[in-house]
């Protein structure tokens, strides 16, 4: 057996108590599969008194990040806090100091991820990031070697867990949003503040990640349009089904001709599709490769054990090379630049949902904005009037159309004095 290689962590909370326990029930098992044992010499926290849910010595326990990034008994450093910063300065500062990283941070890796790995590589380092999308589910080791020899098509994934859980009771149980919210809640999956999950942006940094490797080129956050959960109702679940489709937020990245299409928004999608299949907190992402045609991933995207186990996997590879001295010498770098596509490039069918006074000739006035926009209708569908305020609903669903021109006529449509509102504008994933 080798010398032990030394681990420290920055946060023991759901994540890293999570990887304290597995290391403390499965160490021996890992030391056989690494050649050494590996042993935790210290972990930082906030606040050094709250209690812990691993077994871990108190006396390991500080609130001193510095006085773990500067023991040299640590060749390993566990990034598991969250956040942009300090967790970015501190990753920066353990590379410099050649310790290795693995994190769990898909904020860091979406804003930080090309700068952070260049370093690695400069340094000898690795830096690994497997828990940072889909929780337990391998998805950047494929990205990073399974799926390498292939011309990657297009990513499609439902990578989180809490919108997904409150899409899939607003569908199958009718609930409202801020009742599916709620519930969400209760049940732990949905923090106080959900802003990051609902508003789309938790997805967005996971696709950004997942994009960036998929297509070898940088996708930063700020580049994917981000549309979040919360204006969505739970008639629009209703009508969705009616005509074959169920509600999703759904994080693309598409290579088209002129650019990558990079989008997380509510999407509808045909019940068929495999992606319309997964419900309650699993996440599933979909790859298509020239070479392998479609691969789905599919499982639990987050909590303690799933993201436990992608944290050790990591954990495992760089220990093993700590044994054998290999440093680093891979690293990501972009292999063409690639424009991300706005509105005016992309093409999609449309669902819109419109508030509209109940009277003669608005459905015209509707469809005139439409048409004038070049966008050509498919179906509509109208919806329960509301016979007090003297308005309906009506459901459009409209053939292929520019985004652009859409968006267009939906802007002079909510103008119209006859609309009350644009209601929904969801977006046909096909
Ligand atoms: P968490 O339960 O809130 O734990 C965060 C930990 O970091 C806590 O122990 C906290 O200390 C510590 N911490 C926070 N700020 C610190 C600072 N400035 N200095 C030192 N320690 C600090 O978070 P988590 O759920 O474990 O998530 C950790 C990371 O894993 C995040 O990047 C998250 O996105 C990612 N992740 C989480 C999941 C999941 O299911 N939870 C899944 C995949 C990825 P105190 O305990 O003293 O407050
Ligand atoms: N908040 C995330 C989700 C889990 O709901 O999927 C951590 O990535």
């Amino acid at each position: 057996m080798g010398e032990a290689v030394g681990v420290g962590l920055i946060g023991l909370g759901v994540v890293g108590s999570g990887v304290v326990r597995a290391l403390a029930e499965r160490g021996e098992y890992f030391a056989r599969q690494v050649g050494a044992p590996i042993v935790v010499r210290r972990a930082a926290v906030r606040d050094p008194a709250k209690p812990r849910n691993a077994p871990i010595d108190p006396a390991l326990i500080t609130a001193d990040v510095d006085s773990l990034l500067a023991d040299p008994a640590i060749q390993v450093v566990i990034e598991v806090m969250g956040g942009e910063e300090p967790a970015h300065r501190y990753v920066r500062q353990a590379l410099e100091a050649g310790k290795h990283v693995v994190t769990a941070n898909k904020e860091l890796m979406a804003k930080r991820g090309p700068e952070l790995l260049a370093l690695a590589r400069e340094r000898g380092c690795y830096l690994l990031f497997e828990a940072s999308v889909g929780g337990g589910i391998p998805l950047i080791a494929p990205l990073r070697r399974d799926l390498l020899a292939n011309r990657i098509a297009s990513v499609r994934a439902i990578i989180n867990g809490t919108t997904n859980y409150i899409l899939t009771r607003m569908a199958q149980e009718g609930a409202d949003y801020a009742e599916a919210l709620a519930e969400a809640q209760r049940l732990g999956y949905a923090e106080p503040d959900p802003t990051n999950d609902v508003e789309g942006y938790d997805a967005a940094y996971k696709l950004a990640v997942l994009a960036t490797l998929a297509f070898r080129t940088r996708v930063a956050p700020e580049q994917i349009r981000t549309e979040g959960i919360t204006r969505l109702s739970a008639r629009d679940f209703l009508y969705a089904a009616e005509l074959g489709y169920v509600i999703k937020l759904v994080a693309v990245a598409e290579r088209r001709d002129r650019g990558l299409l990079a989008r997380v928004a509510p999407v509808l999608l045909h019940r068929d599709e495999p992606l319309a299949k997964v419900d309650g907190v699993y996440n599933a992402v979909q790859i298509v490769g020239d070479l392998t045609g479609m691969v789905l991933f599919e499982g639990r995207g987050a909590g303690a054990e799933p993201t436990a186990s992608a944290v050790i996997a990591d954990l495992l590879e760089i220990a093993e090379a700590v044994v054998h001295r290999v440093p680093n010498r891979a690293a990501w770098s972009p292999e063409e630049e690639l424009p991300i596509l706005g509105p005016e490039e992309i093409e999609n069918r449309y669902y819109i949902r419109v508030t509209v006074a109940d009277r003669p000739g608005v459905l015209a006035r509707l469809a005139k904005c439409l048409g004038d926009n070049d966008v050509s209708i498919a179906a509509v569908n109208q919806k329960e009037a509301n016979e007090d305020q003297q308005t309906a609903e009506l459901v459009i669903m409209t053939h292929r159309a520019r985004e652009s021109a859409v968006l267009k006529a939906l802007a002079e449509i909510a103008e119209l004095p006859v609309v009350s509102e644009v209601s929904t504008f969801l977006r046909v994933e096909e």
